[in-house]
């Protein structure tokens, strides 16, 4: 068996001493969690980033939950979830009692594709448009839909300006570990209506709304004063977290432009913790895979399934998963992460290019 010298990914948080501070006025609040000081900082850090106001932004335990809380429409609408994404897309509308069916995606855009049924029942569906890998969503594609949610899990690094979003919209992101801006475990929802932000954060906090007599069935999804002091430092190395990214996605596009081989529809300057190569056969996959294997280098296939071609959601209704199988047949992950060494890209490229020979 072949030693890993690249792996695929490697979380980096912030700097201890960039965490430290505000480590310390938290154990100096005595505040630890419930909405604290550092949240709330938080959420207003974030709704400069998305140019939003910060009633609009509810910091959260993590993307998945995130999901569930902007998917609490009471009169009870049919999600419509993409056949491939990260399994969290459909366990979020789920896990708080909802209707979900399945559509397959765009063949090249990677994106949920809807019926002409769908459109003429816009009131009564809520698309949840995943932005797959942080390749963007464009809105303005969506208006024919009141009510949405964007799965944007990856996409905090691109910093999308959400002050155009409808009032019925929302965008959820992911602070995990592996995530740009990361800090462990944590998430976002920024809400196109302050209304529903409310909602939302009556609903992970129990269903409390400013008493202790609880007012709806919720949960608890609270971000902790620790969550929240990690994700406020890596803010504040934003500049130079994003530029790391830049370096190495730069550095990867150039490799599969000049190899030949497709990165999928994720634009160039996206500050995103992927490198991806579409092939067209799963053969080829394999054996892409398998050449990077045997000179040490780790390769994933991210969503490595239809989704109504897995145990949970076997029995679903779907539009179908054809296109969805065949990436998640092809579209292998390469190792990416911000301290990807001049020496690690070499040995991935000469191994790349040993494939087209
Ligand atoms: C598309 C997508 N949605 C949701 C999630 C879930 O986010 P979290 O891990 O923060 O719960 C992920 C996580 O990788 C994801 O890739």
């Amino acid at each position: 068996m072949t030693s890993i010298s690249v792996q695929v990914m490697k979380p980096v948080l912030p700097a201890l001493d960039v965490v430290t501070p505000y480590l310390a006025e938290v154990y100096e609040s005595g505040i630890f969690s419930n909405h604290g000081p550092k949240v709330r900082a938080l959420e207003e850090r974030y709704a400069t980033w998305f140019n939003v106001s910060p009633e609009q932004v509810v910091a959260i335990s993590n993307g998945t939950v995130a999901i569930a809380a902007a998917a609490l429409w009471e009169d009870n609408p049919t999600y419509l979830i993409p056949e491939w994404t990260f399994p969290a897309t459909a366990m979020g509308p789920l896990e708080v009692g909802a209707t979900i069916e399945f559509r397959d995606v765009h063949p090249t855009e990677w994106t949920l594709t809807v019926t002409d049924d769908d459109r003429r029942n816009a009131n009564s569906v809520v698309p949840v448009v995943v932005a797959p890998f942080g390749h963007p969503i464009d809105l303005a594609e969506w208006s024919d839909f009141p009510r949405g949610i964007v799965d944007a899990a990856a996409c905090a690094g691109n910093r999308p300006d959400l002050s155009g979003m409808g009032p019925g919209w929302s965008a959820t992101i992911s602070l995990h570990a592996t995530k740009v801006l990361g800090c462990g475990e944590g998430g976002l929802v920024i809400f196109g209506d302050v209304a529903r932000a409310k909602i939302a954060r009556e609903w992970i906090n129990f269903g409390f709304s400013g008493t202790r007599v609880t007012n709806r069935v919720g949960t608890n999804g609270k971000m902790s004063e620790f969550a929240a002091s990690f994700a406020l430092a890596a803010l504040d190395g934003a500049e130079t977290e994003l530029a790391e990214w830049k370096s190495v996605r730069e550095r990867a596009t150039a490799i599969n432009t000049e190899l030949g081989f497709n990165g999928g529809p994720m634009p160039a300057d996206s500050r995103i913790p992927y490198w991806l190569v579409a092939v067209d056969t799963a053969d080829e996959a394999a054996r892409v895979a398998e050449s990077l294997d045997a000179a040490g280098i780790q390769t994933r296939k991210w969503w490595p399934a239809a989704l109504t071609s897995t145990k949970p959601f076997h029995d679903m209704t779907t539009s179908g998963n054809a296109v969805a199988t065949h990436l998640a047949d092809t579209v292998l992950g390469l190792p990416m992460f911000r301290e990807l060494s001049d020496a690690q890209f070499g040995h991935i490229r000469t191994t790349l290019a040993d494939l087209r020979k």
